[in-house]
């Protein structure tokens, strides 16, 4: 693993369990929770914008939303827009792509409208 044009090999699609998160961090220290969700993958900030807890212990909702475990905010998967307070910042979304088997997490994608533009990829064969 290592970078390529800005991107990071951070994990493998596996190691993400289905319609649920995994946790890494990337070499430069930034902690970054990827989704797994609808047979695509996204990668948020591993801070929830409210109170910095870990987005990773929180569940992916069938709405496409991952949900805060401690005060129960919501954020779009694929934006990181608010769905539900009290967090009223969306969560910062990173560039991602799929080599292979492989999620490679790249920069930070700019701000869009109420989150950041939309940067999932869909696993190979999972095709909705
Ligand atoms: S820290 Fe996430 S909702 Fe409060």
């Amino acid at each position: 693993m290592g970078l390529e044009n800005g991107f990071e090999a951070v994990a493998s699609v596996n190691q993400i369990p289905s319609e649920g998160v995994l946790a890494v961090v990337r070499s430069d220290g930034q902690r970054i929770c990827l989704i797994r969700s609808c047979g695509r993958v996204s990668a948020v900030a591993d801070n929830c914008t409210h109170q910095d807890f870990e987005m990773a212990l929180g569940d992916v909702l069938p709405d496409g939303s991952i949900q805060c475990a401690w005060h129960g905010a919501r954020f779009d998967c694929v934006t990181g827009a608010v769905r539900q307070g009290p967090a009223t910042d969306p969560l910062p979304v990173f560039e991602v792509r799929l080599e292979g088997d492989e999620v490679l997490v790249g920069p930070l994608s700019e701000r869009q409208g109420p989150g950041h533009a939309p940067c999932v990829r869909t696993i190979a064969g999972q095709e909705l």
